[in-house]
């Protein structure tokens, strides 16, 4: 790899099976990235242990994980799949980061909040300390381009001030990594409760399509996703149910929503509608889920793919992380 081309990094926790969200909303714009970029892919697994998890559950996701990136059109000639404990870096640049993080500021995070709600003396301190865990993702790597989700927009404001402050501490160090938001247009809602988006979190299994399901559950998801009141198939803000699906078939199918409007607007209703979208997904994701069946079953293979990303990752870490011991005075060997 070449150190002209600009690098593009992005993470994602090891927690289980991939959706269609995850899909439209990321990994399907990853494929193509390479063809740019220099690209590196991690599956951040020291940040699935900032909540309670079972440990074989964390590693046989993570493998998941990766199978489910390949599935998806990755292609490890092409970019670096990595897992982030295989990387020595992250941990020492978060410390260093840490040490320059206001405590305040990580203390008013909304996803802290969130989530240490009401337990803040009890919750493990990995909860207030993540998003710095996440800058040195990020800066370990001198990432200049991080696609991210609308939810991690504060995270990345705190990764480019933590750089910026770097900087000015020590000497012009980092780049300053430029988030790349999908746009929330093409966000994915879940076929239960259009209201929210598509999360594994959810609850209710049923609003979640996740890319290695049975064709004939995705069938029975999608006939049974609440619709809304009227039989006009229109994308339109009083029509969240709908709307999603009409998104989810545009996404699919590759066709705008104003065709599939046309098309299906005076068409018998709501349930062949529903078995068309059905169609269209489970076209998308026969392929997927049976290269998946396949990939899951080498681990060899998988865990090749990993240590290789993990290799090429380390030595750009290595590099980065050499040159900030430098700067905050330790001495080297
Ligand atoms: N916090 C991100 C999320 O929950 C995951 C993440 C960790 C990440 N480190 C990152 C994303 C570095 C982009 C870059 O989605």
């Amino acid at each position: 790899m070449s150190d002209v081309r600009s690098v593009v990094l992005t993470c994602a926790q090891p927690t289980g099976s991939l959706h269609l969200g995850n899909y439209f909303g990321a990994i399907r714009k990853w494929v193509s990235l390479p063809e740019v970029y220099d690209c590196f892919f991690g599956i951040v697994d020291l940040h699935g242990v900032t909540v309670s998890y079972t440990p074989s559950e964390l590693r046989r996701h993570t493998l998941e994980c990766a199978a489910q990136y390949l599935a998806c059109g990755l292609d490890p000639a092409e970019c670096q799949i990595f897992v982030q404990s295989q990387v020595i870096g992250h941990t020492e640049l978060a410390w260093i980061l840490g040490c320059l993080a206001p405590l305040g500021r990580l203390e008013r995070m909304t996803q802290f909040k969130d989530k240490a709600r009401g337990e803040r003396a009890s919750v493990g301190s990995g909860l207030l300390t993540y998003p710095v865990l996440m800058a040195a993702d990020i800066l370990l790597y001198n990432a200049d381009v991080v696609p991210v989700g609308e939810d991690q927009k504060q995270h990345m404001e705190l990764a480019r001030d933590l750089a910026q402050k770097f900087n000015t501490t020590y000497s012009p160090t980092f780049k300053l990594p430029e988030p790349l938001i999908a746009a929330t247009g093409a966000r994915i809602r879940s076929l239960q409760a259009p209201e929210k988006k598509m999360s594994k979190s959810d609850s209710q299994h049923n609003g979640v399509v996740f890319l290695v399901d049975a064709p004939e559950v995705i069938r029975k998801k999608l006939l049974s996703a609440v619709t809304d009141s009227g039989s006009e198939i229109r994308a339109s803000e009083d029509k969240p149910g709908i709307t999603n699906l009409l998104n989810i078939f545009s996404a699919a199918s590759g066709r705008t929503v104003s065709e599939l409007e046309a098309e299906y607007s005076s068409s018998s209703g709501y349930a062949a509608f529903k078995a068309a979208v059905a169609d269209a997904v489970i076209a998308l994701l026969d392929p997927v889920r049976e290269r998946y069946k396949t990939l899951i079953k080498d681990k060899g293979y998988l865990k090749n793919v990993l240590k290789e990303g993990a290799e090429v990752a380390q030595r750009r870490a290595s590099r980065m992380l050499g040159k900030v011991y430098k700067k905050c005075g330790f001495l080297l060997p």
